[in-house]
């Protein structure tokens, strides 16, 4: 049996690596365009999850403008699709995917983690659960975006700013954080575990963005040419 260290891979998501990965995608049309359908999907399915998990009692005017601005910027990614290629027809069906249904899974991890290691699977939780959720989720987001904006820095023109939507992002990181500290007993011993564990969940995602690309390169190489693929490896 294969035993392995939780975290040998965690290297694969930090900052360098996701940023030489997102130049990969971006130099590459079609991946750059999955790439942006992928990213437009998760903010829809995280606008979804925000709406879904949370009782009437508990929308408050910021949950109501967190719902408006995600749904938000997944209309931002969709909409820059067809700057990047006005032909290409893009849907939220899997094929249209970079990661296939990898993307999802991190966010539906995250927060069964959040929820039954932090609160015990507790159904009153629900608003701690949704806050963690999102500050684990933001965190994450926040680092893939810097990355992908200095990625799209190796283009020879600079396509689009993600600089407004990275301020939403924090912003939406502070108000959890502020709420936490208030409302959570365990803050301290919450945070830490989910810093130690949140890159577990985003490794399968990134692993298989990875074997997509090397896919379509592969594919790619053997129409045009015999020679060699280059598997990306970072
Ligand atoms: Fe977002
Ligand atoms: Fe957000």
């Amino acid at each position: 049996m294969k035993t392995s260290l939780p975290n040998e891979n965690n290297s694969i998501v930090d900052f360098i690596s996701l940023k030489k990965l997102q130049e990969c995608i971006v130099s590459d049309k079609k991946s750059h365009c999955l790439w942006l359908n992928t990213l437009s999907f998760l903010e829809y399915v995280g606008c979804r999850k925000i709406v879904k998990s949370q009782r009437a009692e508990n929308i408050r005017l910021e949950t109501l403008l967190h719902i408006q601005e995600e749904s938000r910027h997944a209309l931002f990614f969709k909409k820059l699709i067809p700057k990047i290629d006005p032909d290409i027809d893009l849907s939220f069906g899997l094929n249209d995917f970079l990661g296939g249904s990898t993307g999802e899974r991190y966010l539906q991890d995250i927060d069964q983690f959040v929820y039954t290691k932090f609160f015990n699977s507790d159904p009153n939780s629900s608003f701690l659960v949704y806050n963690w959720v999102t500050w684990f989720i933001e965190y994450r987001a926040c680092i893939l975006y810097k990355s992908l904006e200095e990625a799209t820095e190796s283009l020879p023109l600079k396509p689009y700013s993600l600089k407004s939507l990275l301020n939403e992002e924090e912003h939406h990181m502070a108000e959890s954080i502020q709420l936490l500290k208030k409302l959570d007993p365990k803050f301290d011993k919450h945070m830490e575990l989910g810093l130690k564990h949140e890159a577990d969940f985003f490794v399968p995602f990134i692993q298989e963005v990875q074997n997509d690309l090397n896919k379509s390169k592969f594919i790619k190489n053997t129409k045009d040419s015999n020679t060699n693929t280059k598997r990306i490896s970072i």
